[in-house]
């Protein structure tokens, strides 16, 4: 066993499962003991397709083994994923109280010539800083951050766009590449702060073209231009390319918010004004307020009954971290509308501001409106006219996500309406 990874959440587990199934023995180090005991029984805290039938098979043929004594580490290991979370504070910087308690446990456990390897997002220029700090320790750092997508991560694990390891030697790297090398991807060798780089420059860009996209949508609504065509026309030029061209309520999740509030953070720190990407942060803030006012202005004042479907950031996932869906749904309560949303992930909800349905026909009974905020496939299945609403011509529709099938949908409800469409006729 050569490899450990610090962290089982989202990136851990599936860097952990996904380098087992590569033949490797894994050490999984976790201070959640709950999580353990889980992980141990094949129940993963998230859910993310095929995860669960990789962690049974190498649980069961031990070679995934799972601790919280970091003590395992003195028993061969050389190479240390650090997995764990680096939360944003409020001002933009990350905290990286996870991180240094990762090191500070491990390098007292760790042999010499040991790898760190940070797959965390840090802040631009952290992992030079660690490499200087552990030189006297005998220990290496290398920076290798993760393009997984929720509810893809396990694909994207097998299948990366491509494998970027920054480090201070080209022979470093290339014992780190070895790990993933029956793994067919471009691989990107560059230096420590490159590839920090990469990875937040990555992010922040798709979250500005999203940006982007959903105030071209709006733009439609108005001018009653069709979103969706002018996207597919846009797509023809391989310079745009034809992904992230689909508007939404705004964009959230667990990397998108942090990634750009941390980029434009600390490129401040080094004197630049990241005034496109805090451009993209206001834009989708505005965007959310834009749905929801689009949404009451059709629907008139409150008091009024409105079903939500789709509560996480986005479709394949049970991640609610900063989703738009809650942020506009939570707005809606404070508003004075009464809120009863059904999400397919979703079964208990800590807000008491929104009422949980296990189903969208109980959701959807004698409401005003219905609000779609997530694209999961099973609301393009809907028969509208199964649903039980009393007057369904005064009954709003607004599908942000164009996942309803419309020519249905506004045949039962004429007051039925999708983004990037003109409210006139949608
Ligand atoms: C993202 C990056 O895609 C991934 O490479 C990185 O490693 C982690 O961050 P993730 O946050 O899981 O992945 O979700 P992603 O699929 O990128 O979606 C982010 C947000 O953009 C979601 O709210 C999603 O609904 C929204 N989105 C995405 C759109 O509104 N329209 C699109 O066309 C694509």
């Amino acid at each position: 066993m050569k490899i450990a990874v610090i962290g089982l959440g989202y990136v851990g587990l599936t860097t952990a499962l996904g380098i087992a199934e590569l033949g490797h023995k894994v050490l999984g180090i976790e201070t959640d003991l709950g999580k353990i005991s889980d992980l141990l029984l094949s129940r993963p805290h998230i859910y993310e397709p095929g995860l669960t039938e990789l962690l049974s098979k190498h649980v069961n043929n031990e070679n995934f083994l799972i601790t919280d004594d970091y003590r395992e580490l003195s028993n061969g290991i050389e190479f240390v994923f650090i997995c764990v979370p680096t939360p944003t504070s409020e001002n933009g910087s990350a905290d990286l109280t996870y991180i240094d308690q990762a090191i500070a446990a491990s390098k007292q456990h760790l042999k010499k010539e040991s790898v760190l390897i940070m797959k965390s997002t840090v802040p631009i220029g952290t992992c030079t800083k660690l490499a200087s700090n552990l030189k006297n320790d005998g220990l290496s750092v290398v920076s290798n951050p993760e393009f997984l997508a929720e509810g893809t991560a396990v694909p994207d694990f097998f299948n990366p766009s491509r494998i970027v390891v920054g480090a201070e030697t080209e022979e470093l790297a290339k014992r780190v590449l070895a790990i993933f090398e029956s793994i067919v991807a471009p691989n990107l060798i560059c230096d420590l702060t490159s590839a920090e780089t990469i990875k937040h420059a990555s992010n922040s860009f798709l979250a500005l073209k999203l940006s982007f996209v959903n105030e071209v949508a709006s733009l439609c609504e108005e001018t009653g231009a069709n979103a969706e065509m002018v996207f597919h026309g846009m797509s023809f030029d391989d310079r745009i390319g034809d992904k992230f061209l689909k508007p939404g309520p705004g964009w959230g999740g667990s990397c998108f918010p942090k990634d750009t509030k941390e980029l434009a953070f600390a490129a401040k720190l080094y004197g630049i004004e990241m005034k496109t990407v805090e451009a993209a942060i206001t834009s989708n803030l505005a965007h959310m307020n834009r749905i929801k006012n689009s949404f009451t202005s059709q629907l008139g004042a409150a008091p009024k009954k409105i079903a939500v479907l789709g509560l996480t950031f986005k479709a394949g996932t049970n991640d609610l971290r900063e989703s738009p869906a809650i942020a506009i749904a939570e707005s809606l309560a404070d508003n004075g509308y009464r809120v009863v949303a059904y999400d397919p992930m979703v079964s208990k909800f800590t807000s008491d501001k929104i009422e949980i349905q296990d189903s969208i026909l109980q959701a959807c009974n004698d409401v005003d409106g219905i609000l779609v905020l997530t694209e999961w496939m099973e609301f393009s299945e809907i028969d509208p006219n199964l649903l039980d609403i009393g007057n369904p011509e005064k009954v709003v529709v607004f599908d942000t996500r164009n996942i309803l099938n419309s020519s249905i949908w506004s045949q039962r409800f004429p007051r039925f309406f999708r983004i990037g469409r003109s409210w006139q006729n949608a």
